[in-house]
């Protein structure tokens, strides 16, 4: 090989690596997108993405002790629930404080319900939790839906906001 024909071929070679390089690329974002459309639903697109929550880290750091010093006695300090079953009625008839963190249903009322319940508590329909809507302040009582609702996983979550959530 002569070294003229060398260096064209060197320079082909570079040609070729680089448009395969390229094409490459394109391939991969053809195929990613490909996928997308075809087996992905708009909900599971959303899934994978990350899902925006109402609140900020600072509601939720507010909340913690709010929930602590509020809440907790009943609900758990992760608001996990301190009952054995929440679904059972106690002896006097009445429920045990439900987990707030997504294994029980708290998630199938939107917020507004959520604060109604913080605001009047479950005493008028015959529920033993108190009302704090003398005390808290409503930035409060928010934090301490942000503390909990920070234990809902991304799917909860969503669905929390399809079922009406802050609307
Ligand atoms: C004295 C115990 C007690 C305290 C304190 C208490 N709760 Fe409750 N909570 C309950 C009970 C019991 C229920 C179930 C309804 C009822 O019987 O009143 C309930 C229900 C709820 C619900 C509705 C859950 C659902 O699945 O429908 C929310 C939300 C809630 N509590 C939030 C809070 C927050 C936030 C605080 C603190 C600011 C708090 N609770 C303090 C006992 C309590």
């Amino acid at each position: 090989m002569s070294s003229k024909t060398l260096k064209i071929s060197l320079m082909l070679l570079g040609t070729i690596s680089l448009l395969s390089c390229n094409d490459q690329a394109t391939v991969s974002v053809a195929d990613a997108s490909a996928q997308l459309s075809a087996n992905t639903s708009i909900e599971e697109t959303l899934e994978q993405a990350v899902i925006e929550r109402w609140y900020g880290s600072e509601q939720v750091a507010l909340g913690s002790e709010v929930f602590a010093q509020n809440c907790a006695v009943c609900h758990g300090a992760q608001a996990q629930g301190l009952a054995g079953d929440w679904r059972e009625k106690l002896d006097d008839g009445s429920f045990p404080p439900p987990p707030l963190n997504g294994t029980a249903h708290a998630w199938h009322h939107p917020q507004e319900i959520l604060l109604r319940v913080i605001d009047y508590g479950g005493e008028a329909m015959g529920g033993k939790m108190p009302a704090f809507i003398d005390v808290l302040e409503q930035d409060e009582k928010l934090a301490a839906v942000a503390y909990f609702q920070n234990f809902w996983d991304d799917e909860i979550y969503q669905q929390w906001m399809q079922m009406g959530g802050t609307n």
